[in-house]
């Protein structure tokens, strides 16, 4: 069975709605790991050596965030920049991920509609995550589906509880 890490980067999860119930709800499944960004390190400080042997353990990696400015919040990117370093991740002698999956789970406060050509963001997903795609194009990884979640503001509770079962069940796809 496939080992799965779910890599959750929130600033307040105190604050968060979808994030919070999707952590909440995966940590359940026995067969995920859950690993909380900022929680680990409220001071920013990364244990790299801890990181990159985390990853070594999983086969399926994931980053879960709230879409910050097109992106991933801070720590995330801070995260890439130390952890997937040039000779462990890439570069010749850098293989450990290649033959790993990672996938994005992301929630938007802009509505699908508002992701496309004409939309009030212009782009779509999958041409504003290129940066991740790239990533793990070139660490050797297979880029699966990203889990999406969009208009997040307006959802009942009802419809949060729902999209935690489809990540959950998007997590352990066979892709
Ligand atoms: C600093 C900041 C930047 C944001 N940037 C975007 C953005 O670029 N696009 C978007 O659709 N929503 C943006 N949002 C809205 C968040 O994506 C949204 O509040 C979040 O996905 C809700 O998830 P949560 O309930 O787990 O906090 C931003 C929010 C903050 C606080």
């Amino acid at each position: 069975m496939k080992k799965t890490l779910v890599i959750v980067a929130h600033p307040n999860l105190t604050a968060s709605v979808i994030n919070k119930t999707w952590k909440e709800r995966v940590i359940q499944e026995t067969d995920i790991i859950v690993h909380d960004l900022y929680a680990k390190y409220p001071d920013g400080n990364i244990d790299v050596a801890y990181e990159q042997q985390l990853l070594l353990e999983h086969d399926r990696i994931v980053f879960q965030f709230p879409f910050y400015w097109y992106s991933s919040p801070s720590l995330l990117k801070e995260w890439q920049d130390v952890v997937l370093t040039y000779g462990w991740a890439f570069g010749s002698e850098g293989t450990k991920l290649r033959g790993k999956e990672f996938m994005l789970a992301i929630s938007t406060g802009g509505p699908e509609t508002a992701y496309q050509a004409g939309g009030s963001n212009l782009f779509s997903m999958s041409e504003l995550t290129k940066p991740f795609q790239a990533t793990a194009n070139l660490t050797g990884m297979r880029f699966l589906p990203t889990f999406m979640k969009q208009g997040v503001r307006y959802f009942t509770n009802e419809e949060v509880r729902e999209s935690a079962e489809a990540f959950v069940h998007h997590l352990k796809n066979n892709y």
